[in-house]
């Protein structure tokens, strides 16, 4: 019933030729591809090269990062509705990254996931414990607060245009991927908590990523996970072969 998701989150890598050479590889390997959503997010100074490339393809584009005011005094920031104007349909918020090394805030987060819906853009909204607060025990209530601040103040309506992700810290850029039992007692409990927060349906129709170290080895047993609806990949989506097997997952109960 939910559609699933595969996107590539290029972080700070690629020029605009390689970016647009990526692409291009990319919307070649998946061309047969229809029952899945395919979301690619370079960097700020791509996506227009990359939006020009990708002119009647089927993946669509999205921004890591914006600014949650639509204009004004904000030296080196972007809104909303200038990623929409370049062609973004989605934008990431709440990147663990953004929330480390940058100091962002669940209030904050929180007004860009609402700036967003505002601008008709679709917020790709992550959250995700460390290993300290894993092996702390931890995970549940750090994974309520992201959840509860993150969204807050939303309608059900709003809540049903967001995509969740789901990043264990410990897991990203580290090739230790969570396992499918790890990721399943996670993305069901994030459902619970939408649930809780919203209602049944709202919960049921969310599509909830998981992402942290997700390869072309790996995807097939997550994506068999009955809550596990798509991948949020990092690494291995600058490289159109793995991005594209990824694409073409096969879910499989390992
Ligand atoms: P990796 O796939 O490189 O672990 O990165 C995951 C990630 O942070 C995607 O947003």
């Amino acid at each position: 019933m939910r559609t699933p998701i595969i996107a590539g989150n290029w972080k700070l890598h690629k020029t605009v030729d390689e970016a647009c050479d990526l692409v291009t590889a990319l919307s070649a390997q998946i061309a047969e591809v229809s029952d899945v959503e395919v979301i690619v997010a370079p960097v700020f100074t791509s996506l227009a090269g990359v939006a020009a490339a990708l002119k009647g393809s089927k993946i669509t584009l999205a921004a890591q990062n914006c600014f949650p005011e639509p204009q004004g005094a904000y030296t080196g920031e972007v809104s909303p509705a200038l990623l929409k104007d370049v062609g973004c349909s989605a934008v990431i918020v709440g990147h663990s990254e953004r929330r480390q090394l940058f100091g962002e805030t669940d209030t904050f987060i929180n007004r860009k996931v609402k700036a967003l819906l505002e601008a008709g853009l679709q917020p790709i909204f992550c959250i995700g414990e460390t290993l300290d607060e894993r092996e702390g025990g931890e995970m549940y209530d750090v994974l309520q607060r992201q959840v509860h601040k993150g969204l807050e103040g939303l309608s059900s309506e709003q809540m049903q245009k967001i995509v969740i992700a789901y990043e264990p810290v410990w897991a990203i850029g580290t090739g230790k991927t969570a396992s499918t039992e790890q990721a399943a007692e996670a993305h069901a409990f994030i459902r619970g908590l939408v649930s809780g927060l919203f209602d049944n349906v709202t919960a049921e129709a969310v599509r909830i990523l998981y992402g942290g170290s997700v390869k072309p080895d790996n995807v097939d047993a997550l994506m068999a996970e009955a809550d596990v609806d798509g991948a949020l990949v990092g690494g291995a989506s600058l490289k159109a072969d793995d991005f594209a097997r990824i694409v073409r997952f096969k879910p499989t109960k390992g």
